[in-house]
């Protein structure tokens, strides 16, 4: 059966404030599935394919029922946390070899993409990784999303609405 949306969260956090926006957006829409990198082992892309026997492409395969990815991950250091980049970077894994019909089934998926930093800004070129791997995959980028939550643990309405925005498009 297909469904219709997952999100990948990355974060050295499951239950911190990226799963805060997280959790806002699954309870304002609807058929929409999380999973938590933190809940598998995945090692870093190697030339060798000596990481092929771990969870990533098992979870590839769960992920590749879903019609819309959308990427959630903290700001670390001005960018995706490292529990996504390793992600992205094991998707070479099927752009070559005998995995190569497992990525092609990425094809003409929508991916988009959620940023959760300490406030409001954010720098230019965030997107940037996100968007150019949609395009390099052949799947439809649709937006990014930039969130943060308050001191005092509440998202801001600015970001609720922004999240809304985006459940419209999905
Ligand atoms: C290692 C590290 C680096 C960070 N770098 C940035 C940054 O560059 N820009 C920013 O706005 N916030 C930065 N922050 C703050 C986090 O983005 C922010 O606290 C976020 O809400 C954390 O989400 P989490 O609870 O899911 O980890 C950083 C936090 C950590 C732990």
């Amino acid at each position: 059966m297909k469904h219709k949306t997952i999100i990948i969260l990355g974060s050295s956090r499951p239950f911190g404030n990226t799963r805060k926006v997280v959790d806002y957006l699954i309870s304002q829409g609807n058929d929409i599935d999380l999973i938590s990198l933190s809940d598998y082992k995945i090692g870093y892309f190697d030339y060798e394919l000596k990481n092929e026997n771990d969870d990533f492409h098992p979870l590839l395969t769960s992920i590749l029922n879903y019609d819309t990815i959308l990427f959630a991950t903290p700001v670390y250091w001005y960018t995706m946390s490292a529990q996504m980049k390793t992600f992205f970077d094991r998707i070479s894994d099927v752009l070559i070899g005998d995995k190569k019909p497992l990525g092609r089934q990425l094809r003409g998926k929508v991916m988009g993409s959620i940023s959760c930093g300490s406030d409001a800004e954010i720098f230019e070129g965030f997107k940037m990784p996100f968007e150019q791997s949609a395009a390099y995959l052949g799947m439809t980028y649709l937006e990014h999303v930039h969130t943060w939550v308050l001191s005092d643990q509440t998202i801001p309405k600015t970001v609720e609405s922004r999240l809304k925005s985006l459940l419209n498009k999905l």
